[in-house]
């Protein structure tokens, strides 16, 4: 079959889903994925046809873009801070706005006059972005990175290993800071997570390419219970984070204020609420 006829099949199926250009991205996305073509190649070889076996790549990858999931999911990887990082069903996808954490983390880590090496904990790390990144842009950083999906840990350490850096992979769960303790994970310079945050009652405004296959565990909290996983940190901070040492997170835009009064309230000083380029509340620093 002639590529430019798949092409407008996926509008015909796709594009009351997701819109035109939408649809043309993903197009582009995965011929250049499956095939290495671009949409240079569409305009100067209109004819070019495809075998059966690679039609068939296009179809399957239709079929469950008609069922909402995430192209990412499908082609098994996605971009991240110029990284391409594997991912899957027990992975959340990386954000765009996690690219500005990274970048903060990095700017501040660049700003200090260290003679040792600095040491950096991410904190439910999934597929290792935060993490990963930072130890490829601080190559002298010792970098340590938790979760508590064994599922996730082992898409992570794959993308350590993809992108060549040492990160001390850690299953652990946050919320049990006893067992926490049993592993001597002491002295960062810098702990940063990006946690679950997403409220029960937040549901509605979620997309159903996220709700129905992002992993719950990376995304969802209690309603009544919403800054458990900031709570637990903090507290982990306190104790593991030396002098002066600094603490970053991704944030619920709608729980600015509360994460704030949550860093004042602990003795943390030189609190910073930043907010993204929709003027939303996204990240939040502090220092021990
Ligand atoms: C919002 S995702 C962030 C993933 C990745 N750091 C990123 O920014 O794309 C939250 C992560 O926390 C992990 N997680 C959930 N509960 C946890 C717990 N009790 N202890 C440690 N990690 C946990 C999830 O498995 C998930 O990978």
């Amino acid at each position: 079959m002639i590529l430019k006829d798949i092409q407008n099949i996926y509008h015909k199926e796709l594009d009351a889903i997701y819109g035109k250009n939408e649809v043309d991205s993903f197009f582009y996305w995965l011929i250049e994925y499956y095939f290495q073509f671009n949409r240079v190649t569409l305009v100067l070889e209109p004819q070019l046809a495809l075998s059966k076996t690679e039609e068939q790549c296009l179809f399957e990858a239709l079929a469950r873009l008609k069922q909402n999931e995430p192209i990412q999911y499908i082609l098994g990887e996605t971009e991240f801070y110029g990284l391409t990082f594997n991912v899957n069903k027990h992975t959340l996808i990386p954000r765009p706005e996690t690219e500005a954490l990274v970048s903060w983390v990095i700017s501040h880590s660049l700003s200090l006059d260290k003679e040792k090496p600095l040491k950096i904990l991410d904190i439910g790390t999934g597929t290792g972005c935060i993490a990963i990144s930072i130890a490829k842009n601080l190559p002298n950083a010792s970098v340590y990175a938790l979760d508590v999906s064994s599922e996730a840990l082992h898409v992570a350490k794959e993308n350590a290993k993809r992108h060549k850096v040492n990160v001390t992979f850690i299953q652990d769960d946050i919320l049990n800071v006893s067992a926490l303790n049993a592993n001597n994970l002491n002295a960062f310079d810098i702990i940063v997570s990006n946690p679950p945050y997403v409220r029960n009652l937040e549901k509605q405004e979620i997309k159903a390419n996220v709700l129905d296959y992002e992993p719950h565990l990376a995304l969802f909290v209690e309603d009544d219970n919403p800054l458990e996983f900031y709570e637990a940190i903090v507290h982990f901070a306190q104790k593991k984070l030396n002098k002066k040492g600094a603490l970053f997170f991704e944030i619920n835009e709608y729980l600015g204020e509360e994460m704030k009064h949550l860093f004042i309230s602990n003795n943390f000083n030189e609190v910073v609420l930043k907010q993204d380029i929709f003027n939303k509340n996204r990240m939040i620093s502090g220092k021990k």
